[in-house]
């Protein structure tokens, strides 16, 4: 938003998160996050304290965390506060409150009865029509977060407020009309043209998120599925894929084979959507199918190394890749830690690497009993097996011919599929992938 022009306030809770940000560091690895926020600097504020970005502001976007519960049903503390801190510190101009945390259908009902309920507790009037809320989902891939941000496939705005979606629409003007000048890092795409809007009443809004992350949670589950058959079969899997998603209708994305998928959306977000439709009396059974074999691509791993390698107990396995997916340091349900805590549990020796996630994880695991390993190489030194469970681009080009004697047993386990099997057989190496 303030690379594209507009004036920003960013309100944080964690005066360490605020302090960072404001010395223009990223408190997370997103590939290009610091360049941005060098050059939209301008437009950009800081702060931990509501009532410096809250009053005389257009619109407020509320982009808090969401986490899961045990239930299934995601934690709205964060969601309440901000509605909460929002009502309070609000001076009564007509502002747009638009919920941009994935939240429950019916949320933005909620929100707005916080936001009046506590602004009228403060300023001891009633709210009125002083205020409208919206719903806009976002659809961003971290790693890609700025790319999806700057040339999104759509946008969708959601109120049950004509005047909000007309401020929505002006704010997202330069995006939907590619009017901004592209940064250098990114330049715009050839095939980027005018951004479709989808604007609709809140449920809707609400609903179309969740969908969405439920459909492709369903392809990932859906080719993994079939995975499952190709190897039975003898079938090759990455080619079933290309077949069927040259198929318009299919289309290629989202149909990768391999471990499944992790991060903090998708499990997330279909664990919410079937508690929200068993709330109203109806059952899942596809998206919840599509969560079972998700949890099963992990077992998998273990069976394919146990298969193998016929005992588990003493052995060393070299873990390639820690966070949920490449180009982040982000490690919210990734598999790597579900399958180290498996091996350990296995009596494996297990060790680890990532690029970017190496110091991250040493901080939120340190009690996981792994060996965090400097170089990707290191993994492999005396391993019994190595299971490439990220596929960062530099595993891809690790020198694996040089490695091969390095190990204890070549066997190399392509968690993702991305790894050239005729070439590492040709090195000596034993290769297995997740279906075949
Ligand atoms: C996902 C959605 O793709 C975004 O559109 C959405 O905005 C976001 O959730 C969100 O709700 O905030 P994200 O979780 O960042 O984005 O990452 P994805 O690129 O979707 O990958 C999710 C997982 O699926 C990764 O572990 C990835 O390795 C796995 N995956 C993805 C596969 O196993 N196979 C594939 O073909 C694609």
């Amino acid at each position: 938003m303030a690379y594209l022009g507009h004036k920003v306030t960013c309100i944080d809770s964690d005066e360490k998160k605020v302090a960072m940000m404001r010395a223009g560091k990223s408190p997370i690895y997103e590939p290009n996050l610091p360049e941005l926020l060098a050059e939209a600097a301008v437009n950009l504020r800081f702060t931990a304290d509501y009532a410096e970005g809250i009053p005389g502001a257009d619109v407020i976007f509320i982009a808090v965390g969401t986490p899961p519960t045990a239930t299934g049903s995601p934690d709205l503390r964060y969601l309440c506060s901000a509605a909460q801190g929002i009502g309070e510190h609000f001076d009564g101009a007509f502002t747009v409150v638009v919920n941009k945390s994935t939240v429950p259908i019916g949320s933005g009902n909620w929100v707005g009865s916080l936001v009046r309920e506590s602004y009228e507790q403060h300023h001891g009037r009633k709210a009125e029509k002083r205020f409208s809320v919206a719903s806009n989902p976002e659809f961003l891939r971290e790693g890609t977060a700025l790319h999806d941000s700057l040339y999104p496939d759509r946008v969708v705005i959601g109120s049950d407020d004509q005047r909000s979606l007309e401020t929505l629409y002006s704010l997202y003007r330069p995006v939907l009309d590619q009017t901004f000048a592209s940064p250098t890092y990114l330049p715009r795409p050839e095939d980027v043209g005018a951004v479709p809007l989808i604007s609709t009443d809140l449920a809707s809004a609400e609903l179309i998120k969740y969908a969405a992350n439920a459909f492709l949670a369903l392809k990932i589950s859906y080719i993994n599925e079939i995975g499952m058959l190709a190897e039975k079969v003898g079938a090759d899997i990455s080619q079933v894929a290309k077949g069927i998603g040259l198929d318009a209708r299919i289309g290629t994305r989202f149909l990768q084979a391999g471990i499944g998928w992790g991060g903090s959306c998708f499990g997330k977000d279909t664990a919410a959507l079937v508690a929200t439709a068993r709330e109203y009396g109806i059952s899942t059974p596809i998206v919840e199918a599509a969560r079972e074999i998700n949890k099963r691509q992990r077992e998998r791993v273990v069976e394919k190394l146990l298969g193998e390698l016929k005992i588990l107990k003493g052995r060393t396995i070299g873990l390639l890749g820690l966070a949920f997916k490449p180009n982040t340091d982000d490690l919210r349900e990734a598999p790597a830690i579900d399958i180290a805590r498996k091996l350990i549990e296995r009596g494996c020796k297990v060790k680890v690497h990532d690029p970017v996630a190496m110091e991250r994880f040493q901080h939120e695991y340190p009690d996981l009993n792994v060996v965090c390993c400097r170089e990707a190489s290191e993994v492999l030194e005396e391993a019994d097996a190595v299971v490439l469970v990220t596929e960062w681009q530099q595993y891809r080009e690790l020198s694996w011919e040089d490695l091969v004697s390095h190990m204890r047993s070549p066997i190399i386990l392509d968690g993702r599929h991305v790894l050239d099997r005729a070439r590492l057989t040709r090195f000596g190496y034993k290769y297995l992938g997740i279906a075949g």
